[in-house]
């Protein structure tokens, strides 16, 4: 995402910027002058430095298992010089404030940002498939994460812990109930989580279309957060998704006059314009992918299903219910996941 808006004020915000500037200070980059923010799940800071180097710093809060493991991750990732795909430079962090700076891409713009623009064509696609491949085709170092990834958030799928329950909104409530009474669906987001015969390679694990950074043919994957082994697919679908997710919720009909049969058809119409963007990232990926095993593309669907409802969740914060956009997000996502080698031509993965 672009830059957003002015970081807000109050106390709890110019704690955090102090933890900011002291962590550029003892880097020798002085504090920051004016700051913007970026889009993003952690609080973030862009801007120069008073020695004039443009920073983009994140605060992942360190208080919680999941932050500490998050932060955990991404410094063993800047510990290493394990690099099989370009990133924004990490310029250093404290460990126990979360803190992160790394230097700014600037002029550029995000995937998303480039889409809504309209100027996200196939050779774009193909450089991010191609840059994919390449993540997945490196050997896992030893330091990788292997534990099982937030979502699918398994547990969840059973039962609310007292705390999502308590802290969860109207919206989200209804998607977990709506996820919860189907068995069949319960059943096919499991199964993602343990394939048979998938060989697990790097995965960046939240492949959004905004964690690319992209200036001309130079691209960036940012934010890795979720850097794991696990099933290449993950990152596959979660690329697919991203366009079938767009495709639904389109400019949305957030008053919602149109009824589903009619989201349902104008996303269908949507998604085939397209489509040639992921065929172009698919095709560039596979040219590129040594040894893609044989059940990846039906599981590359089934995570582009999935991705439906991993950005539903995302979106229901703070929303009292679902719109009927979301509701027919949800159901394309489920239809997805029920049949992913039915529907993987239809989403553009061509054999
Ligand atoms: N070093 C950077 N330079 C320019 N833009 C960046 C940089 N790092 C991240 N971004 C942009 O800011 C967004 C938010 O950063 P990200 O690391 O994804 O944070 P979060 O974990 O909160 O999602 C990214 O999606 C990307 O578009
Ligand atoms: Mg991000």
């Amino acid at each position: 995402m672009g830059p957003m808006a002015e970081t807000g004020s109050g106390d709890t915000n110019i704690a955090e910027q102090q933890l900011v500037d002291s962590l550029l200070v003892t880097l020798g980059l002085g504090a920051l002058g004016s700051v913007r923010a970026y889009g993003g799940r952690h609080r973030n800071w862009a801007g120069a430095t008073v020695s004039g180097t443009e920073v983009f710093v994140k605060r992942i809060a360190p208080g919680t298992p999941s932050g500490a493991r998050t932060i955990g991750r991404l410094i063993a990732l800047e510990s290493s010089d394990w690099a099989p795909v370009p990133r924004p430079r990490c310029l250093g962090w404290n460990a126990e404030t979360g803190v992160l700076a790394y230097e700014l891409v600037a002029p550029a713009r995000d995937g998303r940002r480039l889409a809504d623009d309209g100027d996200f064509d196939e050779a774009t696609a193909g450089r991010l498939g191609r840059l994919v491949a390449r993540l997945h085709n490196a050997t896992c170092p030893p330091w990788l994460d292997s534990s099982i990834p937030r979502l699918p958030p398994l547990d969840e799928l059973d039962a609310l812990p007292l705390e999502v329950y308590r802290n969860a909104c109207a919206a989200e409530l209804e998607l977990w109930r709506l996820l919860q009474r189907d068995e069949a669906l319960t059943a096919a987001i499991r199964s993602l989580c343990s394939p048979p015969g998938a060989a697990l390679t790097p995965v960046h694990g939240d492949l959004r279309l905004d964690q690319f950074v992209i200036s001309g043919s130079d691209v960036r994957l940012t934010d890795w957060d979720e850097l794991r082994r696990g099933d290449p697919a993950r990152d596959i679908g979660a690329f697919v998704g991203e366009w079938l997710f767009r495709s639904t919720l389109g400019i949305a009909d957030a008053g919602g006059t149109a009824g589903h049969e009619e989201i349902v058809a104008r996303g269908a119409t949507r998604f085939e314009e397209v489509r040639p963007l992921v065929t172009a990232f698919w095709l560039a990926y596979l040219e590129d992918r040594r040894e893609p095993d044989a059940d990846l593309v039906r599981r590359s669907a089934a995570f582009a299903g999935w991705h439906q409802f991993d950005r539903l969740l995302a979106g229901a914060e703070e929303q009292s219910r679902l719109l009927p956009v979301e509701r027919a997000a949800a159901g394309i996502g489920r239809t997805v996941l029920l049949a992913p080698r039915r529907f993987a031509t239809t989403l553009g993965l061509v054999a």
